[in-house]
């Protein structure tokens, strides 16, 4: 066992764990932010995705040791534009994978920002605009089982503007 020190949405916390065990797990397990939602535990779904330090993460593909002295934030912890963006497009149905949508979608905006590239980066017209085709590439790694994409991309696509 060992004691791991973070932050978590701004407050410090201290969690005796194992060293297998997952964020994803220490997060709703131990620290009852059930907020964050556990999908498939392999990193194919992206309903766990957090923000460590500023950049999205799987949580269940990352050790909750690896969080010693950095800053995670889970959607309790949000409060941005795409939370109303999402409810006015209809970003959700079940709402199961939308927590990971929105921290996915805050991470994605910052990297586009940042100048981070895509795989379709390069067959733009305008490689600085955050096109329908790219936010789709950019967030391919979250997944809606009821299909609200359209409802996703909308919200994301206003934010962005
Ligand atoms: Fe982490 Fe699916 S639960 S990617
Ligand atoms: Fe149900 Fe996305 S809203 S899985």
């Amino acid at each position: 066992m060992a004691e791991v020190r973070m932050r978590v949405n701004g407050e410090p916390r201290s969690v005796v764990v194992e060293p297998q065990v997952s964020l994803l797990d220490t997060l709703r397990e131990r620290l009852g932010l059930t907020g964050t939602k556990k999908g498939c535990d392999q990193g194919a779904c992206g309903a766990c995705t957090v923000l460590v330090d500023g950049t999205r993460v799987l949580s269940c593909l990352t050790l909750v040791m690896q969080c010693e002295d950095r800053e995670v934030t889970t959607i309790e912890g949000v409060a941005h534009p795409l939370q109303d963006a999402f409810v006015e497009h209809d970003g959700f149905q079940c709402g199961y994978c939308t927590s990971g949508q929105i921290c996915s979608a805050i991470g994605m905006l910052d990297e586009h920002k940042s100048g981070m590239p895509s795989a379709v980066t390069e067959d733009l017209e305008s490689p600085g605009e955050l096109t329908e085709e790219e936010i789709r590439e950019r967030m391919s790694g979250n997944l809606c089982r009821c299909g609200a994409y359209n409802g996703i991309v909308a919200a994301i696509a206003e934010v962005a503007s």
